[in-house]
């Protein structure tokens, strides 16, 4: 992981020498798709539909969760090691201007579906989603994340994201190093590892 950001070091000095941590507010709407193409690519994708489960998809996410998400890396209040490697020198680098124009143009792209996998772990994952599972605890995704795992507002988009980043995404509300939304901490320990695999599954292909 050390050598891939080592990659992506001259990305980030273009970053700062385009003086993109300086664009004057009021925002304009291209330079979120500038700063997006030029930049956030070649980790997250074109137009945010990222190919490696290693980086999370960003199209038709919720423009509030991408705010405040940008705001947790450079607050580190996201600590866990991918967010540190990747999105603490990234983020650190955008002003407010920046932040709200990439969060304007992410939200604005189409969203897409992962792969089906195992129809029976599938429907197993639905049911959890939008269930949940009463007798141990867990609540029903869909009551936070929105019946179509669609998000609204500070509660994410799930629909289409990668099964490998939202089972690390699980494990590190879990493990406590993701530690900035108690209330999905919470939710995260209700999980068993079987239950967090059925409904990843269930979520890449919506
Ligand atoms: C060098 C690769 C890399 C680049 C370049 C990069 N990111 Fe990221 N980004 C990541 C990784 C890895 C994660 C997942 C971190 C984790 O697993 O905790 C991430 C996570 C995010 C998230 C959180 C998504 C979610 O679902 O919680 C947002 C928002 C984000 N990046 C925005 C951006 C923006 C905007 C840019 C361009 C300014 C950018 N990133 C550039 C690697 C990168
Ligand atoms: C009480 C509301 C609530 C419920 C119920 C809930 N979540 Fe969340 N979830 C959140 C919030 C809020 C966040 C965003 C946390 C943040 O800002 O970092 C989140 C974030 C997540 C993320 C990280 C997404 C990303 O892009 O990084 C995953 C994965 C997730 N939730 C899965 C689930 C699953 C699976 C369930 C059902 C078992 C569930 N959630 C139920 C509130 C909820």
């Amino acid at each position: 992981m050390k050598r891939i950001l080592a990659a992506w070091m001259p990305a980030i000095a273009l970053l700062a020498a385009a003086g993109i941590a300086l664009i004057p507010a009021p925002t304009r709407a291209e330079d979120g798709a500038r700063i997006a193409g030029q930049i956030c690519s070649g980790c997250h994708g074109v137009h945010g539909r990222s190919e490696s489960p290693m980086f999370p998809k960003l199209n038709a996410q919720t423009p509030e969760y991408i705010e405040a998400q940008l705001k947790g890396f450079r607050e580190h209040a996201r600590g866990e090691s991918a967010a540190r490697d990747y999105m603490w020198g990234m983020a650190a680098l955008l002003d407010e201007a920046a932040v709200k124009s990439l969060a304007d143009y992410y939200s604005h792209q189409p969203a897409t579906r992962g792969a089906a996998g195992d129809p029976i772990l599938m429907a197993k994952g639905q049911e959890i989603f939008e269930h949940g599972v009463p007798d141990k605890g867990v609540p029903a995704c869909a009551s936070c994340h929105g019946a179509q795992a669609q998000g609204a507002g500070t509660f994410p988009r799930l629909a289409g994201q990668h099964r490998e980043y939202l089972l690390r995404q699980i494990e590190v509300f879990q493990n406590g190093t993701r530690a900035n939304a108690p209330v999905m901490t919470a939710v995260a320990h209700t999980l068993s590892s079987e239950q967090a695999k059925a409904v990843a599954a269930y979520l890449q292909s919506r």
